[in-house]
């Protein structure tokens, strides 16, 4: 057996909704506004005593409980967050255990909102190699702790959640082709600028709100649309594919304009687009995976269809995979 499948998907977003009405009473902005510019609606908000790590345990028990596997079954485990519980440790080491699969390895991948696409990638490759054959990959973020509350172009944007997927070895491969890129020339286009190496957390840099997140929101959507056609339009020539063959299309939901922008251009009609950023806003490496558990509790995927995941963040990173759905 040399292909991978994902025989398992589910999770998880907190309780606490924060909708456009309740941003209209603290920040200058409106529902139209948010609406219209990027399709956002609600997000839900993790509680001030729940952590990323939190949000993943609850989604990949949703995908333990779907597919009826065991913790212990899970060879490897893998985080794809930015706002981990720590800088170190790994989110995942914390995951395991709490799922009681001490012992097991345990990793995280930090590349923002391409994390999901960069980690469907490498948890297929472990698993094709050889090296295991079963692989929980989570995505998962808790970016209400990193958004200034004050700030209208950012705080409207972003919310918290989990997408859990098991992956494991199968006869047929559904892994078909994968497109990843990066560019860090201006890594402050989107980034956490404070508490890293290159810049202390320091009474200064606190006032100077370097612990919040940055955007250059302009710059980060022609960026967007660009890559994702681009990364797809790779992704399918290397799977041998044409955009008709595309059953489903779930791309990372940053803005539902970027999603309309990049769907016209790959001639996808809107009922082939997965998008749930009413509900959720932005919510980075968990956008995809809770977008495609919710597609499949709608019933929507059928086995055979093919999807393509697309998606692209901060680095700035980004990335497509093609994927035959088993
Ligand atoms: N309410 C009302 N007005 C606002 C708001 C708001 N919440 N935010 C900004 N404005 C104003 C601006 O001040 C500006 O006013 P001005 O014309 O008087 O200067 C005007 O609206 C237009 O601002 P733009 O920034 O040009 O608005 P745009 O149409 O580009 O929409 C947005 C902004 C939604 C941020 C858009 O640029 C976008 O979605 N960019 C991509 C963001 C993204 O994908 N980020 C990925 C992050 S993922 C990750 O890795 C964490």
């Amino acid at each position: 057996m040399n292909g991978v499948k994902i025989s398992a998907v589910g999770h998880y977003a907190p309780a606490a909704i924060l909708t456009n009405e309740d941003l209209e009473k603290t920040l200058d902005t409106s529902d139209e506004w948010i609406t219209t510019r990027t399709g956002m609606k609600r997000r839900h908000i993790a509680a001030e005593n729940e952590a990323t790590s939190d949000l993943c345990i609850a989604a990949a028990r949703d995908a333990l409980r779907n597919g009826k596997i065991a913790p212990s079954d899970i060879d490897c485990y893998i985080v794809a967050t930015s706002t981990p519980d720590y800088a170190f440790p790994a989110t995942a080491c914390i995951v395991a255990a709490q799922l009681d699969a001490v012992g097991k390895p345990a990793f995280d991948m930090e590349i923002a909102c391409s994390g999901f696409i960069y980690g469907l990638t490498l948890a297929s490759s472990l698993i094709r190699a050889g090296v295991y054959s079963r692989v929980m990959l989570i995505g998962a973020e808790s970016l209400s702790k990193i958004v200034d509350r004050s700030d209208r172009s950012t705080a409207i944007l972003f919310g918290d959640g989990a997408g859990a997927v098991v992956l494991e070895a199968a006869a047929e491969n559904s892994f078909l082709s994968s497109e990843l890129g990066a560019d860090g020339r201006r890594p402050e286009t989107l980034c956490l600028l404070g508490g890293g190496s290159r810049r202390r957390l320091t009474a200064e840099s606190l006032k100077a709100g370097e612990q919040y997140l940055r955007m250059e929101g302009r710059e980060i959507f022609k960026f967007a649309v660009t890559k994702m056609i681009e990364a797809t339009g790779i992704a399918l020539h290397r799977a041998n594919l044409q955009k008709s063959d595309v059953n489903w299309l779930i791309p990372h939901q940053a803005n539902k304009r970027i999603i309309d922008a990049a769907a016209k251009y790959l001639e996808m009609p809107e009922e082939r687009v997965i998008v749930n950023i009413e509900e959720y806003g932005n919510t980075s490496a968990a956008s995809i995976p809770i977008a495609l558990s919710e597609a499949l509790t709608a019933g929507k995927i059928k086995p055979g269809d093919i999807i393509v995941f697309v998606g692209f963040g901060g680095g700035l990173s980004w990335g497509a995979v093609t994927w035959k759905w088993a």
